[in-house]
């Protein structure tokens, strides 16, 4: 499916550019209707999140993200060493803020094709298959597409069914190569209406983060409050004769 069709089929239906991924939010048959999903930029100051998210990842799970079973330390390391200037990366959210998808778009370095960029992309054990991890690629191929990238890139192992499937229902051809696999998508130019999808996605998912994070707050003082009401309940219950 190439980027128009698959953000044609998350229109909002207001206008051409008003695009929103849907998805299910549970796994649920395809006649189903889809709920929309918010996908927001990633910034440096959640690399604590990043990290918990990474590190909750299992043994295999880490293999096919990175290629290689990598230790906390190492998963660390990735996390430190990630390049917020330069790249991008994109989370999913649930109502406690925590990470529970997460994707890396990799542009190239200085020394590297321009045009260039790898996505890599994990999705919590218990959030799969509701659509997040083919969300996070269109996501993504919108930001490369409008970066200039004309070439995606994604490395997965010939064992990863669900990786192959996302990239080769985008488009994207498949080479492999023993256990390996290597598949790449070439992406149009960006438009208008590209630009402007990716302004109303970024803003859709903004909103969304502020409204979890005014109930997140909201909830902590109303335990508070309940804490204080029963603290006040039991003295009172102590005191009387
Ligand atoms: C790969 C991964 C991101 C997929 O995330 P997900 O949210 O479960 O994927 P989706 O729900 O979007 O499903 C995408 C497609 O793969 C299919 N799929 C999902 N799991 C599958 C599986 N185990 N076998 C075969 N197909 C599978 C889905 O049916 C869907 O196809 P459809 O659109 O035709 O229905 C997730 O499994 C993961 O985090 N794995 C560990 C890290 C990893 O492998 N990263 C990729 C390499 S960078």
């Amino acid at each position: 499916m190439n980027t128009a069709k698959a953000l044609l089929k998350a229109s909002l239906g207001i206008t051409s550019f008003l695009k929103i991924p849907i998805v299910e939010a549970q796994p649920r048959p395809a006649s189903a209707t889809p709920i929309m999903v918010p996908i927001r930029s990633i910034g440096p100051r959640e690399k604590g999140r990043i990290e918990n998210h990474l590190l909750a990842l299992d043994a295999q799970d880490r293999y096919l993200r990175f290629g290689y079973a990598a230790s906390d330390e190492q998963v660390r390391r990735y996390v430190e060493g990630l390049d917020f200037e330069r790249d991008v990366l994109f989370g999913i959210y649930n109502r406690r803020l925590d990470l529970i998808a997460m994707a890396h778009l990799a542009f190239a370095p200085a020394d590297q094709p321009s045009d260039c960029a790898e996505f890599g992309v994990s999705v919590s054990k218990h959030a799969r298959g509701r659509g997040y991890g083919a969300r996070l690629f269109e996501r993504a191929v919108v930001a490369a597409r409008n970066e200039g990238v004309g070439m995606l890139f994604i490395h997965a192992l010939s064992e990863n069914a669900a990786m192959l499937r996302i990239a080769r229902k985008a488009g994207a051809k498949v080479v492999r190569t023993g256990s390996e696999a290597e598949a790449h998508l070439r992406l149009p130019s960006a438009t208008f209406d590209s630009r402007m999808s990716e302004i109303a996605l970024q803003q859709f998912a903004q909103l969304d983060y502020h409204l979890k994070t005014r109930a997140k707050q909201f909830w902590a003082f109303l335990e508070a409050l309940q804490e204080i009401r029963s603290g006040v309940r039991s003295a009172r219950d102590h005191s009387s004769p």
